[in-house]
């Protein structure tokens, strides 16, 4: 990387043809980080942040922005696990595997979720209205095993206890528009 690069403005900070504003966003990530290639990572996440995932569209307009080769961010980007690619379903639990929360039995809450709902770890069910995850140490310790329901922390959560919370979730919203049952 040159000097010249690291700090010349990328040739896409116009609007995003798609017309969609959160690209702007991403703009200004780039902006702060003075487009530097270093700030890669940093940008990924504002990234994340912002479209709640990382798509191949998201992904060339960060390649392009900071001007790196697309395959480049694509390598880092799925090097790290807390990159995320597909859109998340309506409802997401993210169990913890680390080492305090597997001692506690953390396996058998993902496979209790990943069997009552028929998705991988990592995945989203089909109809798009679940999504289980995995993580490493939430920092929570104490309370393992520790599970993250729609962005809710749970402690010393037992199987049994995860699939009905999730299931009382899922049952708030109806299947195919993410609206309020009346
Ligand atoms: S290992 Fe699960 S919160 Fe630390």
């Amino acid at each position: 990387m040159s000097a010249d690069t690291a700090t010349a403005p990328p040739d896409n900070t116009d609007s995003h043809p798609s017309g969609d504003d959160r690209f702007e966003f991403l703009d200004k990530a780039m902006r702060r980080a003075r487009y530097s290639q270093d700030q890669l990572i940093e940008v990924l996440h504002v990234a994340q942040e912002v479209f709640g995932y990382l798509s191949e569209d998201v992904l060339l307009y960060v390649a392009r922005g900071l001007r790196l080769p697309p395959s480049r961010v694509y390598g880092v980007a799925t090097f790290y696990h807390l990159f995320t690619f597909d859109p998340p379903g309506d409802h997401a639990a993210t169990v913890c595997t680390g080492t305090a929360c597997f001692v506690k039995g953390a396996d058998a809450v993902v496979d209790a979720l990943a069997r009552e709902y028929r998705v991988v770890p990592g995945a989203t069910t089909e109809d798009g209205r679940f999504t289980l995850k995995t993580a490493r140490c939430l920092g929570s310790c104490g309370m393992a095993p520790v599970v993250v329901i729609d962005g809710e922390v749970r402690g010393n959560v037992q199987s049994d206890a995860a699939v009905t919370e999730v299931a009382a979730r899922l049952a708030t919203t109806a299947a195919g528009d993410g609206q309020e049952e009346s």
